[in-house]
């Protein structure tokens, strides 16, 4: 049986994923009050779900060490939201991999907010490469010379990175929406996190900003067992072929591309954003 299956034109994992799942995100009734982080896969996803809470209660830690992540702040397309979610207690927070227009009617007529998170294409296909190697619900990527070609045609988690770009930044969602880049939070999550309080309306002080930077940092996020993944079965997630919490940095694409390869992935992401009204935030070069 295939791992993978079709579902409006993307792949998905079945092991997460059903018609179902798809089903129950379409049905789900948007709160004013809700967050919803948004990213293609291997963007930061994990990162901005261990945030939210913490920025949400004021840096409340209780659940981000009681609740495991994907229960925490569960994913709108997932099968595992329709189990959790009556015990989400308000002001909620998802996750969640759909391009714009999956997003379910009650989404455009509430007043939830989106926070984006974009990472430079070349290290989060890097990411994704050594993810599909540990993720044993996911393809095997063969070599990463042949995983970039699956990359580049979208053959992937949720299909290509630049129709998922596109989606996101032809909204019309206005304040609703904050587009953050994983390279800003690397840089310096202290202002990343107060562009996040702000735009979530919270006033967070100095000090509830340090403790939330300290709790969502790399190495801190990597030992908590409820956000490490270290409670997922080996047979979905194999830690001894890579870890979830892997590398945590940028560039590291640097160590992986050749000039040919950056040369056919550079020319493919150009074209497929040619006459785009945005420009990306990092060089493609
Ligand atoms: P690497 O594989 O490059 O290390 P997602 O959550 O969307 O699947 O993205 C996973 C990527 O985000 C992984 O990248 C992971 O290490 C990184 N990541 C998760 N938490 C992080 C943190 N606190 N700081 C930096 N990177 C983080």
């Amino acid at each position: 049986i295939e791992k993978m299956f079709m579902l409006y034109g993307l792949p998905l994992p079945r092991e997460t994923h059903s018609v179902d799942s798809l089903k129950f995100a379409q049905d789900f009734k948007f709160k004013d009050d809700d967050v919803v982080a948004v990213t293609y896969p291997k963007s930061g996803t994990i990162w901005m779900q261990e945030i939210l809470p913490l920025v949400l209660n004021g840096g409340d830690l209780t659940p981000i060490h009681t609740i495991p992540n994907w229960d925490r702040v569960p994913w709108l397309e997932e099968k595992r939201l329709a189990v959790v979610v009556d015990q989400l207690a308000s002001p909620r927070a998802l996750v969640s991999h759909f391009p714009y227009h999956l997003m379910p009617p009650s989404f455009s007529t509430s007043k939830a907010k989106v926070i984006y998170v974009m990472r430079n294409p070349k290290d989060l296909m890097v990411s994704s490469y050594y993810f599909h190697q540990m993720a044993e619900f996911l393809e095997d990527p063969g070599t990463f010379d042949e995983f970039m070609d699956k990359f580049l045609e979208g053959k992937v988690l949720f299909g290509k990175w630049t129709d998922h770009i596109k989606s996101w930044t032809k909204t019309e969602l206005g304040d609703r929406i904050m587009f953050i880049t994983y390279e800003d939070m690397v840089q310096d999550l202290p202002a990343a996190l107060r562009r996040i309080s702000s735009f979530l309306g919270r006033n967070l002080s100095e000090e509830v900003i340090q403790k939330i930077a300290e709790h969502c940092s790399f190495k801190t996020m990597k030992s908590n067992r409820m956000s490490n993944f270290s409670l997922v079965p080996k047979v979905y997630m194999d830690n001894d072929k890579s870890h979830f919490f892997r590398k945590g940095i940028t560039g590291d694409w640097k160590n992986h591309f050749s000039s040919e390869q950056l040369a056919r992935f550079t020319s493919v992401i150009r074209k497929e954003l040619e006459g785009e009204s945005f420009s990306l935030p990092w060089s493609m070069d």
